[in-house]
């Protein structure tokens, strides 16, 4: 099947089930948004409508909207992530609820795609304190002939969606899964930490609306929200191992048939087809908000292609090709734009390289300078030297602009520019995992980088091999049990060189100014179980993390939670963690 049989196919069905086909919006969303920088999913442009306006098309809309996602920009290059993407979606503004959804899906995927229902999996909400368990769409899923082993319950951060931003609609969500391995037989149970299993549906039931509080409360108006990724499920329908085998980019990974480098050349083809998407909504490369984005995408583009025979149009042309048909995309607006910043990055590539000739590691604050004297992203330094220190790039980033609070949180995630209550604790929860982490494999393990948001931790620490489960298991627990003691947590002000003598924990390689914060978190004794310096804010005291309103869970287990360990570069590892 290729791409327009799949477009028709899907608007077509939902048509015929009373929706009305609407076209997709433009990728940047309404200024009175101002909670993301681009459209991340189809139901962005719809807010208002889920939050109770009258679409003037009626209750239940169809569309296929074009989204940008900035957030695994350093995964592009494997076989499913991108950073534009379609998003095909149908919706009930206060309409149609479970029964139908899922029904529908379903049908979908099984009579008009023909996927075989052995091939599929399903994931439904476990519940919380927040909202019930979602054994009614389980129920549903059965009644459709799923088995049981095939479907799962799986907690907040994996089925449950929005809001997008801090506030807004947000719901339990049952998702679909398919098994992707051509060679290995699907499993009659669904392990969702299997990778084969790729998610390509999202059933969201907007039946909440996260408020400025952070509290959940029922909407008025019971909304459902879907989402299916549209070129993961059309690599699917051929059986591909990767989207580059799609019609959406194969002629494109065709210009360059004897270069051998595939992630080079799938960065390119799917920065392309960013960059077109971008500069055809009316984006311009700047230092700025989405046009710092442009600019990224475009010049990491650049970078790619250096060296190889070709010039940077052909792949924005063929790109614009491929669209003719859906998109009215224009070479006369997108190519003059493009030539104008090769024009820009050109003059400066050239001194820049120059400038890091003979040196192997950067430091953020240099890589900051090759930033603003050359016009070098972030990135783009990247894929040619070591930065080390990357976070005070961005404090120096920081420091030269006014950062508008969209621009921070849509381009830099984290740091600690959002001060939400989710955020502080897990600020918290970041000083108690790093001592835990040199309780349990001594004080070598040094802080070399970190960035928190209200959804999870990252630390990145210098440790040189593979964390083994069991020890995350004790890690966890060793930071659940400081939560339950409940400690306190305070902050001192000091000049530098006391901080020093007792041993405050300090990130390796950055430098502090005369006077420093460090934050103790002590037992009632007075014995200290970390002392870090430290900007803040956190809690006064570790209980505040253990949940739910700090009475012991009925599982009997912390809220901690490690969800990722990995290597971050050499001799560092990476944790991310969660506080449910
Ligand atoms: N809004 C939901 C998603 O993006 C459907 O997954």
């Amino acid at each position: 099947m290729n791409s327009a049989e799949l477009r028709q196919k899907f608007l077509e069905f939902f048509e015929k089930k009373g929706h009305a086909i609407i076209p997709s919006a433009s990728l940047i969303p309404d200024k009175t948004d101002g909670t993301a920088l681009f459209s991340t999913a189809g139901m962005q442009p719809l807010v208002p409508y889920l939050l109770g306006e009258k679409h003037p098309e009626g209750k239940r809309i169809v569309s296929i909207q074009k989204c940008i996602r900035t957030g695994d920009i350093d995964e592009v290059g494997d076989d499913t992530h991108l950073t534009f993407f379609e998003m095909l979606g149908n919706w009930s503004l206060g309409d149609y609820w479970k029964q139908e959804s899922i029904q529908w899906s379903f049908e979908f995927l099984t009579k008009e795609l023909n996927i075989p229902i052995e091939k599929l999996a399903f994931s439904c909400f476990a519940g919380d304190e927040n909202a019930p368990k979602d054994e009614e769409s389980a129920k549903i899923w059965e009644s459709m002939g799923i088995k049981k082993e095939r479907i799962v319950f799986l907690p907040k951060e994996d089925n449950w969606w929005g809001p997008v931003g801090d506030t807004g609609p947000c719901g339990p969500d049952t998702e679909i899964f398919y098994w992707k391995s051509n060679d290995i037989p699907t499993p009659k149970t669904f392990d969702s930490t299997d990778k084969n299993w790729v998610e390509i549906w999202n059933n969201v039931f907007m039946q909440y609306i996260k408020n400025a509080s952070g509290e959940y409360v029922l909407a008025e108006q019971k909304n459902v929200d879907t989402g299916m990724g549209f070129e993961r499920t059309l690599a699917i329908l051929n059986s591909f191992e990767n989207v580059y085998e799609t019609d959406l980019f194969e002629p494109v990974m065709q210009l360059f048939p004897g270069f051998t480098n595939e992630r080079a050349k799938r960065i390119i083809t799917d920065h392309a087809r960013a960059c077109v998407f971008l500069i055809s909504d009316g984006v311009v490369p700047s230092n700025k908000d989405q046009g710092y984005i442009l600019r990224r995408l475009l010049r990491r583009m650049m970078v790619h292609m250096r060296g190889i025979e070709h010039d940077i149009f052909e792949p924005i042309k063929k790109t614009i090709v491929i669209y003719k048909d859906v998109y009215d995309l224009s070479e006369e607006k997108i190519l003059p734009v493009i030539k104008d910043e090769a024009d820009k990055f050109e003059k400066t590539l050239a001194a820049g390289l120059k400038a890091i000739e003979k040196i192997d590691v950067i430091n953020g604050k240099e890589a900051f300078l090759l930033y603003e004297t050359y016009g070098f992203p972030l990135e783009v330094l990247e894929e040619m030297r070591t930065v080390a220190n990357r976070e005070q790039f961005f404090e120096e980033l920081k420091k030269h602009q006014e950062l508008s609070r969209t621009a921070s949180a849509g381009m830099f995630k984290g740091g600690l520019a959002d001060h939400d209550p989710q955020t502080i604790k897990l600020h918290t929860a970041h000083h108690l995992l790093l001592a835990a982490l040199q309780e349990m494999f001594g004080k070598q393990v040094k802080q070399k980088g970190s960035n928190i948001n209200s959804e999870r931790l990252r630390i990145d620490f210098l440790f040189d091999r593979k964390i083994t489960d069991e020890e995350k298991k004790r890690l966890e627990s060793m930071v659940n049990e400081k939560i339950q003691k409940g400690l306190d947590v305070v902050k001192r002000e000091m000049p530098l060189e006391e901080a020093q003598k007792i041993g405050a924990e300090m990130e390796f390689g950055v430098k502090y100014g005369n006077t420093v914060s460090v934050y103790f978190i002590q037992d009632s004794k007075g014995n200290v179980i970390s002392k870090e310096f430290c900007g803040g804010p956190h809690v006064s005291n570790t209980f505040e993390l253990a949940a739910p309103q700090g009475e012991p869970r009925p599982d009997g287990r912390g809220p901690f939670k490690i969800i990722k360990e990995e290597a971050s570069s050499q001799g560092v590892r990476r944790i991310k963690g969660i506080l449910k």
